[in-house]
């Protein structure tokens, strides 16, 4: 399936730097637990994790919903053992993208019946428009369209998780084309346009 250029390395990289000073500026100088929400968050964390001047304790829970070669999501499967040390934690959620809500929504709940100090999210990219189960992300880098996106941890099938950009999994002129991606959230003035 051909791919369409989103969002570029480049891009990407500014985005990362925006919001590691954002999350710097939240909590100050308290110890931070960053929960990474695998396969898809692991690039994601990696970049992020090293923009945080705070102490960080990582710790990581799986979460899967697309099933083979689908492009829409299907029963949602967690596997996050370990909770029990997140309580009285300051705790930072860790996605690749949201979508309808559920994953995020679901391992939310988990956490905070470990009680910790804090929950916060944050999501590379947003799509606004899936939302099925209401839940917002504190720290957000992109706000996108409805298309299906790979790369930087993003998967399709388990493929193009390595690729360094964000593009498009559809073919241009369909309706999963990304012909006029949005702007970021506010403070945002990244140009999404495809290079
Ligand atoms: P949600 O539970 O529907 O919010 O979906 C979140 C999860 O679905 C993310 O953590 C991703 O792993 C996956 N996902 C959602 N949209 C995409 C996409 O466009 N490309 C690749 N994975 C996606
Ligand atoms: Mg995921």
């Amino acid at each position: 399936m051909p791919r369409t250029p989103l969002i570029s390395q480049a891009q990407i990289r500014t985005a990362v730097v925006r919001l590691g000073a954002e999350i710097n500026e939240r909590y100050g100088a308290h110890e931070l637990t960053v929960v990474s929400v695998l396969h898809g968050a692991l690039v994601f964390t990696a970049d992020l994790i090293r923009r945080l001047d705070m102490p960080v304790r990582l710790h990581t829970v799986s979460a899967r919903s697309y099933h083979a070669q689908a492009t829409a999501p299907g029963e949602l499967q967690v596997q996050a053992d370990g909770l029990a040390e997140l309580r009285d934690r300051h705790v930072l959620l860790v996605d690749d993208i949201l979508d309808t809500g559920r994953t995020l929504a679901h391992l939310s709940t988990l956490i905070r019946a470990a009680s910790p100090a804090s929950l916060r999210l944050v999501a590379l990219l947003d799509k606004p428009s899936r939302r099925s189960t209401p839940v917002q992300a504190d720290f957000v880098g992109f706000e996108i369209p409805d298309v299906f996106v790979v790369g930087y941890g993003l998967d399709h099938d388990g493929r193009f998780r390595n690729l360094p950009d964000i593009s498009v999994l559809a073919p241009a002129g369909t309706p999963g084309h990304a012909d006029a991606p949005r702007p970021g959230p506010p403070g945002d003035t990244l140009d999404l346009r495809p290079e």
